[in-house]
């Protein structure tokens, strides 16, 4: 089957693209000694999940841990790291039903609150539950200071149930590195052990070995890349292989053409490009402005358009963030050189839980 045999709007992927990202990524983490630790939160699908581990990934990271739940019944070796706070009788008895699944299961935190939650709920069920104290980085979760991220380790450590197991921080620049030096020697200190200390996110990747103290790195939108990773360089425009395919459904004036595609093909996120808002990068027009969208309109300015689209045309949007984009999908098309290879469900979609 060809891809332009397929309705739209769909969501593509490029399996030429994704490969050559799997292999470059796996290939730098590779040479520096660092361990790779895909976040599946971007694709949330099985059959990627499966390429990077079989590419030498040390294990995965879930945001979620539903997402965990569905990674690890399908199969992707269960060495699981999830980066966030968890919280509540529901989820904490989830977590220890995923402890007797996955091969070794990692969680952070930023408080003792979590800490002691994890804690009796580990005691209790007779868990092995490893805990990384989070490195706040000023915009989110995370201790702010070292001393307090020392101070939080050294109670994780005293905990029974729960083992001490290092520090992560995201995002993790260069600029970041006196944070974690200065942390991991407090805890050294105090005898306190950091097998784990793990840095992440896909625009700073390539930096991670400025950081020799990071033993891991979590990255996730490698993979795919988008418009904003194509405006960054990190990706070219074949390495952007998530594409959303969508048909000019209307031409109501010289300079607008709508697509049949809008937040709910692309997502609502918007990133600036020259000045302008845009809500993704069509390859077929590159000077189009995607300025809006309506749940299934894409609104697009032609006027910079030298040749213009016509109405049935059909083009390939780059959207702006890739991952809530594949959660607005059920399944992912694998093409390669215009032919269909695979579709693949979206096993974790909206496993928000
Ligand atoms: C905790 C954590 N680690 C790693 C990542 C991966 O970042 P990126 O999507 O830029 O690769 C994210 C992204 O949201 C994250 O929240």
């Amino acid at each position: 089957m060809l891809a332009e045999d397929l309705d739209t709007p769909f969501l593509m992927l490029d399996l030429d693209g994704l490969e050559d990202n799997l292999d470059r990524y796996q290939r730098y983490f590779d040479q520096h000694g660092i361990g790779l630790r895909p976040h599946i939160k971007t694709h949330k699908c099985l059959a990627v999940a499966h390429m990077q581990m079989s590419r030498g990934a040390i294990g995965i990271t879930c945001q979620k841990l539903g997402e965990a739940e569905v990674m690890v019944a399908g199969g992707v070796d269960g060495d699981v790291l999830i980066p966030f706070n968890i919280i509540g009788k529901q989820k904490l008895d989830r977590l220890m039903s995923l402890t007797r699944i996955a091969r070794r299961v990692t969680v952070a935190v930023d408080s003792e609150y979590t800490a002691r939650g994890l804690s009796e709920a580990a005691k209790a069920a007779e868990a092995e539950l490893g805990v990384i104290i989070e490195l706040g980085m000023g915009g989110r979760c995370g201790v702010e200071t070292a001393a307090g991220a020392a101070e939080l380790a050294a109670v994780v450590d005293s905990l029974p149930g729960v083992e001490l197991r290092g520090i992560m921080a995201m995002p993790s620049p260069p600029g970041s590195r006196p944070f974690f030096q200065e942390t991991l020697a407090l805890m050294d200190k105090s005898g306190l052990p950091h097998p784990i200390v793990s840095g992440g996110s896909t625009p700073g990747a390539f930096e991670a070995h400025e950081i020799p103290e990071l033993t891991e790195y979590r990255a996730g939108e490698y993979p795919v890349g988008g418009a904003k990773h194509l405006q960054n360089g990190t990706h070219t425009l074949a390495q952007c292989a998530l594409r959303v395919v969508m048909t000019v459904v209307s031409r109501p004036t010289e300079t607008r053409a709508i697509l049949d595609g809008g937040s709910k093909s692309l997502s609502a996120c918007t990133m600036d490009a020259d000045g302008r808002s845009i809500m993704g990068h069509i390859v077929e027009y590159p000077a189009a402005n995607f300025n809006g969208a309506s749940e299934e309109h894409g609104h697009v300015d032609v006027s910079a358009c030298a040749a213009k689209p016509k109405i049935g045309g059909r083009v390939q949007v780059l959207p702006v963030h890739p991952c809530p984009t594949v959660n607005e999908h059920d399944e992912i098309v694998a093409v390669r050189q215009g032919r269909v290879e695979a579709i693949w469900p979206v096993h974790a979609r909206g496993r928000i839980r």
